[in-house]
């Protein structure tokens, strides 16, 4: 017998507004996600600026709205202007190789064109400066006014980038990060550089890199809060930098349940500062897998095959129906908490732990790509009140600890202007289907469910094998009765009522 669980929808109860950047990616320069992955000119699928177009394609279908670069830690040791003009290449100190800055600002510009995405440029708080900042805003957004407009100009492109959002450092808390800074520093150097990048181009939106902590965030906003229109906060729960030994799918549905208080976290501390009106929440690197690099933070230890150990990315079998249903959770949080948290990064979007794999042959899009296709294909803008009532859990064992892991996660959503209802339907469960009993108060014709599902919990896509597709079913609606339908185990669905 299939357990059922009863859902209650009030469509007439607007909760919040989703800002579809929480829809975002990050790309950076690491490893194959800049060459290799969006930029190979000597592959065959590469247009006459060296972009790859089955890329390009791919980014478009998830109509993918904002695109971070160039990182992440490489950014803490960049200076943009080797990236423009006459290249030089540098050693990049972060990452420990050298960075040939053939794809800098203008290339990147002109590939955030091509997948109609806007650009989004974090900034080196690393070994920078508040004027090399303000100047790269110069570069990017002034018309012809002084130094670097007009090298611009030279390089090229007359027009201005206009890029709008610009963080302010990457996690210059941790000490990992090159140039890492002491909590009383950092409030100070925002303050200046985001001074002088205002003072640039006041209608920018300003980023600083940010952590859910108290002490950190009290500096930085009393120091900077002014000049803020968000902080930027960044998540990896299966922590693979040094040993890359995926965790199971039954642990990564208890990491599903540890995204919220980071949110909550990050949104009562701006509560308590006042900033809860002014500030909002940039969820700008997120992903269930953290990105493998040993060694690489740790120079003291001199490991042989530290660069050649970061192609354990690329292992496809990695990427599994876990990493579906943990991105599908992570969304449905994202429109759950859209009051405050108006931007998320997928990070990466392409190759290392990203939705789509680049080789010799085309492109393979992994189980985490599915889950931007539902949601920004069929979920809404609106957020409505739905709640569960009898949920079930099941139990997990996890690091010593016993977890009551609800099997389904769901949210509802409307958008602005029709009658439609769009409901996430996520079944966590690893082996069993769940019956969904949507109360006849949601009266509907037709609809249709989009499921992604997989024969198997570990099931993942690669060159060979496509075990993670998409598939749709009609649904009829009838007004006098419940809508009642199962969803697959381990399974992430969109139901679509017209
Ligand atoms: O593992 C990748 C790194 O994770 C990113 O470069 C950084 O921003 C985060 O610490």
């Amino acid at each position: 017998m299939v357990k059922e669980t009863m859902v209650e929808i009030n469509p007439r109860r607007i909760l919040s507004y989703r800002d579809f950047n929480i829809y975002g990616h990050f790309i950076e320069h690491f490893h194959r996600q800049i060459y290799g992955g969006i930029f190979q000119p000597e592959s065959p699928f590469s247009d006459e600026q060296g972009f790859r177009t089955d890329v390009i394609d791919a980014l478009k279908n998830i109509r993918t709205p904002i695109l971070r670069w160039p990182g992440g830690c490489f950014v803490s040791n960049y200076h943009w202007e080797d990236g423009v003009g006459t290249r030089t290449p540098f050693f990049d100190k972060a990452w420990r190789v050298e960075e040939p800055n053939t794809f800098g600002t203008d290339e990147y510009i002109e590939f955030c064109r091509k997948i109609q995405a806007q650009p989004y440029i974090c900034t080196n708080a690393g070994t920078g400066t508040a004027e090399e900042m303000s100047n790269w805003v110069e570069y990017c957004n002034l018309k012809n006014e002084g130094k670097y407009a007009k090298m611009r100009i030279e390089n090229g492109n007359r027009d201005p980038f206009n890029v709008k959002y610009w963080s302010i450092g990457n996690e210059n808390y941790g000490s990992w990060e090159i140039g890492a800074k002491e909590k009383t520093e950092w409030g100070r150097l925002v303050v200046e550089s985001a001074k002088m990048m205002k003072r640039v181009d006041p209608k920018i939106e300003l980023l600083a890199a940010s952590i859910s902590d108290l002490d950190w965030n009290i500096n930085l906003l009393k120091e900077a809060g002014q000049f803020l229109d968000w902080i930027s906060i960044h998540g990896y729960w299966d922590a693979l930098h040094e040993v890359d030994e995926p965790s199971s799918y039954e642990s990564c549905m208890v990491y599903t349940m540890k995204i919220e208080e980071q949110i909550l976290k990050t949104k009562y501390i701006l509560g308590s500062l006042g900033y809860l009106n002014k500030i909002k929440i940039a969820f700008d690197e997120w992903n269930l897998r953290g990105w493998h690099h040993p060694n690489v933070h740790r120079g003291d230890i001199l490991a042989d095959n530290i660069i050649e150990a970061r192609d354990r990315n690329d292992l496809n079998a990695t990427y599994t129906m876990a990493d579906a249903i943990f991105n599908a959770c992570f969304l449905n949080l994202c429109l759950k908490h859209s009051d405050i948290v108006g931007m998320a990064n997928f990070a990466p979007i392409v190759n290392t732990r990203g939705a789509v794999f680049t080789h010799d042959e085309g492109i393979l899009l992994r189980s985490t790509y599915f889950v931007f296709e539902l949601y920004t294909k069929h979920m809404g803008d609106t957020v409505v009140d739905s709640w569960v009532s009898e949920a079930d859990v099941f139990e997990v064992s996890h690091n010593g600890s016993t977890y009551q892991v609800p099997s389904l996660d769901m949210i509802a959503t409307t958008n602005t202007g029709s009658n439609d209802l769009r409901i996430s339907i996520v079944n966590r469960h690893p082996e069993q289907a769940r019956t969904v009993r949507i109360k006849k108060n949601v009266s509907y014709g037709t609809g249709t469910i989009y499921s992604l599902i997989s024969a198997s919990k570990d099931g993942f896509n690669d060159i060979s094998q496509l075990d993670c597709k998409i598939i749709q079913e009609t649904v009829a609606a009838h007004e006098s009765n419940d809508l009642v339908l199962e969803v697959q185990p381990h399974s992430v669905n969109v139901l679509v009522l017209h």
